[in-house]
Parts: C-alpha cells; structure tokens; sequence
C-alpha cells in the first residue's frame, strides 16, 4: 500500500488544474474552472474544477467525481497503483516499491544510520568531491556558521557513494532502503543506489535532537527542485517540523511559519530563531497541533504567489482548529522570506512582521488588491465578496465588528453591508432548504439508490451519516478527531454504502494515513464519484464548524441506539409472543 504521505507530495506536484488543463481546455468561472465533461458527452459545460487547498473535480451532469488521481484512473483507464505512478512520473518522483514487506528495521537503527549519513554528508563539503556542493552554498550567501547550525551537508554526484559508507559502518541494505537513503534498483533487483545524489542536504531534526529524515535540493534548476525523505521508521513527515528543535526555545512570542528550508534558514540566520516550515507537504492537522505545544501564537509567512496564499488560507483554517490564534504576513516586493531578507534585510522584515494580519484583515487585503474599488462594478463585487465572507462566520459579535471593519475600508454605509449579510445569509438558508426538498424528493420518488439501496430504509441515519462523512472528507481534521477520540464506531452507520466507507477512512488513516485518493483502491469509480459528492455537499454549506459536526455525529450515534433499541425491542416483542403462546397451551 501506497503511503498517505507519499500521495499528499504526488497531489501536490500534479495540481489539479494542470493535470486535467492538460487533457481539456479549462475556463475559468469565479473561483474555479468548468469544461464540458470528459466522461460524457454535453455541450454546455457542468464538469467543474475546485483548484483549492484539496484540489477535485465534479460534474454536475453525469455525476463523476474525485480528485487528481481518480482523474487519471478515468482518464487514462488506469487502475489505483498505475495511476499513481502515472503521476509520479510526471512530476520526476519514485514511488515507493509496492512489493517491499515491512521487515524488522527499527527506528534506532534508522536514527544511527541517518546521523552517520548527515555526518558524511557534511564531510563532502570540505572534500574534492563537494566542491559543486560548497560552491552553491556560496551563491545562497549561507555563512559557515549557518551551515554548521543547520548541518548542512553535500550528497555527490554518485550513485554509490553513501552506500558504500554506509555499508562499511556495519548498516545492511534493508537498513538503508527501510530509512530511503538508498532504493533497489529496478533493472538490477540485487544492486541497489544511493535516492539522494548531487544535491544540498537538509537534515530534519526532530524536539529530541534525532536526525530523523532528509530534504535535499539540486544545485540549479533540476527535478524535482527538492527531494524529502519518503516515511521511514523513524519519520512520518505530517507530524514534525523543520526547524522545531532550535524554534521551539523561542516560542514565547509565537512561532513563524514558512513554506520552505531556505526560508527557515534565512530567518534563523537573520535572528528570527521561531520560524518553522512544514516538509514538502501543506499543513497537516497534527503539524498545527505540534505548534500548539510550543506557542498560542502563528504567524504564516509563505509565499507570495497564489499558491502559497491559497495554502496560507489552509494554514489559518488548520491552525485555527487547533486552537491557535494565526496571523498571516503578506511579504511585499520579494517571492518569499529568503528573498525579502536578502533584499531588504533583517530590520525591514521585523517591520512586515510587527504589520501581520488577522484573518479577516487578511481577506480584506486580498479583496482590495483583487478588485479596483474606484470603479463601482468591482467595489460592488468585492463588497459582495466581503460579505459572503462575514456570513460565514458562525459568531455574531465577529460579524458585527467585521460589517464595520467593511464598511468602514470600503467608505459604505454600515447598515446597506449589514443588509447585504442578511440577505445572502436568508440566501443560503432557501437554497439549503431546497437542496433538502429536492433531495428527500429524489429519494422518495422510488427511484432506488444503486450505491447505497439501504438509504431509504433509514433517511435520517443516512443524511447523518453523508454529513459526517462529507465533513471528514472535506476536511480531515474531523477524521482525525473522529479516531482520536474515537467519537463513532462502523456500527454507528446504518447504511451499506456510508459504513464501508467510513471503515475504510479510518483504517486508512490508523494504519499510517488517509487521503482521498486511497478510496480508489477500495471502491467502484461511480462509488468514488458518491463519495466526492458527499464531500463537495458539505462544502457548498457556509457553517462546517466543529459544533456542527459534533452535533451531527451525538445524533448520528443516539440515532444508532434507537434503530438497535427498535430492533432488539422487535425480538422482546417476539419472545413475549412465544412465552404467552406456550402458557395459554399449558
Ligand atoms: P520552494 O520552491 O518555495 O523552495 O518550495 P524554497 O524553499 O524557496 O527553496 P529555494 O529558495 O528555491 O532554494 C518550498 C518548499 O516546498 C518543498 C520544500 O520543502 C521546499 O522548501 N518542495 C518544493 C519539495 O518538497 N519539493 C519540490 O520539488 C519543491
Ligand atoms: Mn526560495
């Protein structure tokens, strides 16, 4: 089985909107994209493109659904394994062998392995053989006493060097492949070779001082730009930090968050020693909860393109879950922090942090710079836009202050932006309530469910169970939650269909991790395509709040116990029939 890891870098490499851009013509409608549907022939478009932080597609006309990897299974007539290393090609990564049995490689083993391997790493700088190596370090303006720090090290141009020393300190190949210094070459089942070769390596050190995996970047313009250690034994990338062993001393100010090493690296060597950054991936919930542990307070700092901001929006959500008050920076005149500290220094950065948004300011912010207010269609667009925002949030006294916050940047008269409010907020109410008319509509007109036929025998238990499962697809903080605290069992679901799948989530996710993309594995594509329409149900809602959810899952549990009670009440019914019926024949 493919790890949830390794497909969350796949995603991220293949987004959504290049991968299908490629096969269809994509225009863009608001916020996402629409084409005419790939899977079915129609000549207005209704296949629809949602290029957010969880990248999917949908068609409205026939139904398919699913992300970049169900895509492709469609689309290239791929089953789940093919698809995925159709991908990985793309992008220039190595899958994981699939046919590697777990051996008995320990995480000790890997930690020990991993130090002589930063060590040698480190030693090729001062050696012939990392000379390209050092040269690069210079053109980054890293100061020795910054490589040092940081352990910065040289992996060369060889397929065999770290393995032969490795080999020489008494670490077998299994070690070596287990911990991804090394993978089994595909032509040569008994050689193998060294993953990381001519790059600049990053070692990730965990709270405890362990080297526990490896970033390396090629020296250039080379793909991919930077490769991480895949899991490990000792690691699981959606659960550390780069850059937490030295932040986390200076966390009582709150932490810095960035995209990336070299920004980290900057940061640290401009006297900013909270700044952190996630491992290749967006923020995982445990990542946010790691933060948690060491600070109330996050300010993210990522990139100014429009990815980095969308993951930025991911970022506040997640953090935000966690408990943590987040602040966004937006970094001007430079791609990112590395860049803006190189151009403009330490000072001026200090300046941009001291000026970090709040959510909503942020939302401000980028409304302002997407829309020309001076002219009064795109003043009433972003007013529009604004508005939407602050009916989305579920509190009244954060609503109150945002109208005039509104009001007050966009020179309007506070009681028209809350007129606004109220209307799409009465808006929503009437579409939800017809989406629900239409669909106990659907379900009662007889036409029968070929996905899940036990949906009519309990329609509460089912719209409970697709809105629990919509949420936790839509936003896998809740499946986290879910195992965690272990809020609901399978037998809490009534329905066929919505039990397996739930099943399947959270055994995914115990055994080392849950995306999307596994469902695939387990279910028919028209099941996948249900799915994802469970998911972007919920998604379409304004409120997918914690006290929501936990409400649907407390009825979703009593609803349970009523149908078991009704059950086991029919065989007490029963067994008092037989019991009279044997007493009036006595
Ligand atoms: P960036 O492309 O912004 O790189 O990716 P960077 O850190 O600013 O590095 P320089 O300045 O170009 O050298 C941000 C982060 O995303 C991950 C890495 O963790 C990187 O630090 N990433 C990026 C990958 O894992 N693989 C890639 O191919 C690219
Ligand atoms: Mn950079």
């Amino acid at each position: 089985m493919i790890p949830a890891g390794v497909i969350e870098d796949l995603k991220y490499r293949n987004s959504i909107e290049d991968v299908i851009g490629s096969y269809i013509p994509l225009k863009r409608a608001g916020s996402n994209l629409k084409a005419c549907c790939p899977f079915h022939s129609e000549k207005t478009p209704s296949f629809t493109v949602y290029t957010g932080e969880d990248g999917h597609f949908f068609c409205y006309g026939c139904g398919a659904g699913g992300d970049v990897v169900s895509f492709i299974m469609r689309m290239e007539n791929l089953d789940y394994v093919p698809a995925l290393r159709f991908l990985a090609d793309r992008c220039g990564m190595t899958l994981p062998e699939d046919d590697v049995k777990p051996g008995g490689v320990t995480r000790t083993r890997v930690l020990e392995m991993n130090l002589t391997a930063a060590k040698f790493f480190r030693s090729q700088l001062s050696q012939p053989t990392g000379e390209a190596g050092r040269a690069y370090l210079e053109t980054r303006q890293l100061s020795g006493s910054i490589v040092k720090r940081f352990g910065l090290g040289y992996a060369p141009d060889s397929f065999s060097a770290l393995r032969d020393h490795l080999r020489s300190a008494g670490f077998t190949e299994e070690e070596m492949t287990e911990g991804y210094l090394c993978q089994r070459s595909r032509k040569n089942e008994k050689s193998i070779y060294d993953c990381f070769r001519g790059r600049i390596m990053f070692p990730i050190i965990d709270v405890a001082g362990n080297v526990i995996a490896f970033g390396g970047r090629v020296l250039g313009d080379g793909q991919p730009k930077y490769l991480n250690s895949a899991d490990t034994p000792a690691f699981k990338k959606s659960k550390n930090l780069f850059a937490l062993n030295y932040a986390k001393n200076h966390a009582s100010d709150g932490l810095i968050l960035c995209e990336g090493y070299m920004d980290v690296i900057a940061l640290h060597a401009a006297g900013f020693q909270n700044a952190v950054a996630t491992l290749g991936t967006a923020i995982t919930p445990e990542q946010a909860r790691l933060m948690k542990k060491y600070t109330d307070k996050v300010v993210i700092s990522y990139d100014s393109d429009e990815a980095g901001q969308r993951a930025a929006d991911k970022a506040l959500r997640l953090l935000d879950a966690a408990g943590v008050n987040a602040r966004v920076l937006s970094i001007p005149g430079a791609k990112d922090p590395d860049e803006y500290i190189k151009r403009f220094g330490a000072e001026s950065f200090s300046r941009v942090l001291s000026g970090s948004k709040a959510p909503f300011d942020y939302k401000i912010e980028k409304t302002l710079q997407k829309f020309d207010i001076t002219k009064p269609e795109e003043k009433v667009r972003a007013v529009r836009s604004l508005c939407e925002a602050i009916a989305a949030i579920p509190s009244w006294i954060e609503q109150d202050i945002y109208a005039q916050r509104t009001a007050h940047t966009l020179e309007m008269d506070e009681k028209s932006i809350k007129m606004e409010i109220e209307r799409i907020l009465k808006r929503k109410a009437a579409a939800y309530k017809k989406e629900r008319r239409e669909q106990i509509l659907r379900e009662t007109s007889g036409s029968s469910d070929r996905i899940n036929p036990d949906k009519m025998k309990e329609r509460t238990s089912n719209s409970l169970e697709q809105m629990v499962l919509g949420m936790m697809l839509a936003f896998p903080e809740y499946i986290e939650k879910v195992c965690r605290k272990q809020l609901l069992t399978a037998d809490d679901f009534y329905t066929g269909f919505n039990k397996k799948l739930f099943s399947t989530i959270t055994e995914c996710y115990q055994s080392g991790g849950f995306d999307a993309a596994m469902l695939s594995q387990f279910f028919s594509q028209d099941e996948v395509s249900k799915a994802a329409k469970y998911a972007s149900d919920r998604r379409k809602l304004s409120d997918n709040g914690n006290a929501v959810f936990m409400d649907a899952v407390t009825k979703l549990h009593e609803e349970a116990v009523r149908i078991r009670e009704k059950t086991a009440g029919g065989e007490d019914d029963l067994a008092t029939l037989i019991e009279r019926r044997r007493r009036e024949q006595e």
